[in-house]
Parts: C-alpha cells; sequence; structure tokens
C-alpha cells in the first residue's frame, strides 16, 4: 500500500509537470510535509486519551515539518506557486494524503513512517537529478532571501532536531548560490531518510531523542556524578 501511494505521488507530478521544475518542487513539498502533520495529529491524541506520551518524537516531527516549511517557502519564492492551478493539485493533494497517513499511523505506525522514508527517498533523488542537470545555472544565481535566513541567519535550532543521524549544530549547509540551496534541500532530503529508518527501530520508542535532547542528557551525565561525589563529601565531612 505505501509503495502504491509513493507510485501515485510520483506518477502525477513526474507526469504533470515534466518541464516546470520549480512548480514541480512546490507541490512535491506541499505534499511530502503533509505526513508530519499527520504523525503530530495522532501523537497528540494518544496523549490527549493517556495512551502513550513521547515528547521528544513531538519535537522530532514538529521540527521536520518546519524543515519541509522552508523548502516550501524556497519554491514560493522562486515563483513554484504563482499558477493557481498548481495551488489547488498540491493542497487537495495534500487533504488526501493527511487523513490517509493519519490512518495509516493508527493502524501500524511502522508502515506510516517506511511511507515517509521511500517519499523523502524520492524526494532526494529528484533533487539530485535537477542539481546535476542545472548546475551551470543555478551557480549563477542567488540564493533566495528566505534560505540565507533559514540556513545561516537565523534560529537553527529546529534545524538540527529533525536530523536524528547528525550531532546537534555539526551540520552548518553554506548558502552563497541557487545551487548551494539545492544542495542543502537535497541533503535535508537524506537526513529525513534516516530519521525515518530510526523511527521504523524496534527500540524506537525506549532510545530516539532529537539531538539537542540527545547533547543534554550527554552533558548531565557528568554532572549527575559529580554532584553524587560532591554529596559523598558533604556527607563525610558532617559525620
Ligand atoms: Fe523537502
Ligand atoms: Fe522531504
Amino acid at each position: 500500500m505505501t509503495r502504491l501511494l509513493v507510485g501515485i505521488l510520483v506518477f502525477v507530478i513526474n507526469t504533470v509537470y515534466a518541464n516546470r521544475p520549480y512548480p514541480r518542487f512546490y507541490v512535491l513539498e506541499t505534499v511530502a510535509r503533509v505526513p508530519y502533520f499527520s504523525y503530530l495529529s495522532v501523537l497528540h491524541l494518544y496523549e490527549t486519551l493517556g495512551l502513550w506520551r513521547k515528547a521528544d518524537w513531538l519535537k522530532i516531527h514538529f521540527a521536520e515539518s518546519w524543515n519541509e516549511l522552508h523548502h516550501l517557502l524556497i519554491m514560493e519564492e522562486l515563483g513554484g506557486a504563482n499558477f493557481w492551478g498548481d495551488r489547488l493539485l498540491a493542497r487537495t493533494a495534500a487533504l488526501v494524503y493527511y487523513w490517509v497517513i493519519a490512518v495509516l499511523y493508527l493502524v501500524d505506525a511502522r508502515s506510516a513512517y517506511h511511507f515517509m522514508e521511500l517519499v523523502e527517498g524520492h524526494a532526494y533523488a529528484t533533487y539530485d537529478k535537477f542539481l546535476k542537470t542545472e548546475a551551470a545555472t543555478l551557480k549563477t544565481q542567488p540564493a533566495p532571501a528566505v534560505a540565507v535566513k533559514y540556513y545561516r541567519d537565523g534560529d537553527l535550532y529546529m534545524f538540527d532536531e529533525f536530523q536524528t543521524a547528525q550531532v546537534a549544530a555539526d551540520r552548518r549547509p553554506q548558502v552563497n548560490t541557487l545551487y548551494d540551496v539545492f544542495v542543502a534541500i537535497r541533503d535535508d532530503e537524506m537526513e529525513h531518510v534516516k530519521t525515518m529508518v530510526a523511527c521504523q527501530h524496534p527500540n524506537a520508542q525506549q532510545e530516539l531523542l532529537s539531538p539537542h535532547t540527545a547533547a543534554v542528557e550527554l552533558t548531565l551525565l557528568p554532572i549527575d556524578e559529580e554532584i553524587a561525589t560532591q554529596d559523598k563529601v558533604l556527607a563525610g565531612e558532617g559525620s
């Protein structure tokens, strides 16, 4: 079922948008971030019902949707959403995918993550091909303002939080030209693939942490040990 859903999405986008890259990427980014909304909705439902609480997963999936939002804003700045027909198609498809993935996540969360692993893998391949065919042109064009703000000048906390295979603050893409921006977007898609793979791991519910949470846990560990040592010393002095 997941392969069929991805196949339909890819076929429609490839057929309708064969020669219009920015509207194509706009539709892809609109639809492809919606499953993260589905995950968040179902996780909130579980928490509301008192069935399951996993605050870090909410943070990771929100950070994923935040990253995809900025891909979408970049495509809009490049003119990808200028035609009403493209906006209508993208939003209609997004509405359908939201509910399909919400139901799938309720029934089988791992399949819902596998679905996004395939979608993000397709996005990576799409941008990789675009970079290879359009490299010369892209290198002569400036980076969109929204990309510079997101990747370089803005608050990069959320940028780190969706990349569970990375150490927080390690990955900082350069954004000098439009080519750099598409390299960053392509590499983001691969980070989403890795996060989706991590979410399917049998121990993910117990072990998966966002990069900043993992970094804090690491730094807190020695402090806890230090406090325990100080407590022992103080106890010794008091006796
Ligand atoms: Fe994206
Ligand atoms: Fe993506």
